[in-house]
């Protein structure tokens, strides 16, 4: 197929032969997704991918809350040193406090605790890959065309670099600016509202000084969940690895997101906008209650 193409070019060429080649042409695809709702949306695209007579292997650890084992696609699941119960009791902890009201300072001592356990979590159940010499010889002869993975677990993308296939990312967003440095987009602080800053993309002065030091706050929380992966990367590869260079390695950014939701922002041509997909399984609204009275929309039938 793109014998001979670099890179971002190998990974465009694989997702267009994915899309627009028939059945019997059928490629090998590896998905490294993330756990929870974040799979939610990538096992449509995993089905649809079957339905295109590809062949797709699911990579997930065999401790996990959403990863079931369906008709479209082969799991294969791997040994993980926590618990079911010690994965759900953190899961959990975290869910729930994310509802509870602290003051700001207990809040932030919390989150960077939940944050750091879950960071161990994932982390640990990456390197449960990375580390098996068995495992990863027997998905380097498997012969992958592309990995398809959620950045938000880095471990997809440096497997993908470790075993030397290109990737293509699927996503809502990333923290820290890791996708414009990734796809090296321009990204300036002064009318792109940083995420969770709840700026606009029309900023007082003081907003732009605030969306200019929010940075040095995220970065905080991103060298815990992100920074392992640099060094694992580094450690297998043997060479200097950044997170820069794992976010650039895929090829094509799939954003599950849209421009009727998000404010403008530049975008370079390997970064596509797929939001309607978390429409796939729409339903019509039946009643609408606003008050107290439930309100008919017109042209249903009640
Ligand atoms: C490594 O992976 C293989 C194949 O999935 C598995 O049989 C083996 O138990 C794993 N080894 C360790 C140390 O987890
Ligand atoms: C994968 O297999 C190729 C060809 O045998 C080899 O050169 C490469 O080092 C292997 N990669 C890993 C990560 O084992």
């Amino acid at each position: 197929m793109a014998v001979g193409l670099q890179g971002p070019l190998r990974g465009l060429a694989v997702l267009f032969l994915l899309c627009v080649l028939p059945r019997a042409e059928g490629r090998k695809v590896l998905v490294v997704p993330m756990e929870g709702s974040h799979w939610l949306s990538m096992r449509d695209v995993v089905r649809e991918l079957h339905a295109r007579g590809h062949h797709t292997v699911v990579l997930a650890p065999e401790v996990n809350i959403h990863v079931k084992r369906e008709n479209f696609f082969s799991l294969e699941t791997y040994a993980v040193s926590y618990t079911e119960e010690e994965y759900s009791h953190i899961v959990m902890h975290s869910l729930l406090g994310a509802f509870e009201n602290h003051h700001i300072v207990k809040l932030f001592v919390k989150s960077v605790q939940v944050l750091k356990n879950m960071a161990v979590l994932y982390y640990g159940s990456c390197t449960a890959v990375l580390h098996n010499k068995t495992l990863i010889s027997h998905l380097n002869s498997s012969s992958f065309d592309v990995v398809l993975t959620d950045p938000v677990y880095l471990c997809g993308s440096v497997l993908a670099k470790y075993l030397d296939i290109p990737a293509v990312f699927f996503l809502r967003a990333l923290p820290c600016n890791f996708d414009s440095e990734g796809t090296q987009c321009p990204n300036p602080s002064s009318y792109i509202p940083r995420l969770l800053t709840m700026n606009s993309d029309h900023m007082t002065f003081l907003q732009r000084v605030k969306n200019m030091l929010y940075p040095l706050f995220s970065n905080y929380f991103c060298n815990i969940g992100f920074t392992p992966y640099a060094n694992l990367a580094s450690e297998l590869l043997q060479r200097e690895v950044s997170l820069v260079d794992i976010f650039s390695h895929a090829s094509v950014w799939l954003f599950r997101g849209d421009f009727v939701l998000d404010y403008p922002r530049p975008v370079m041509p390997n970064m596509v906008f797929i939001g309607g997909i978390n429409c796939v399984h729409r339903k019509p609204l039946s009643q609408v209650c606003i008050g107290p009275f439930p309100v008919h929309v017109p042209g249903r039938v009640p």
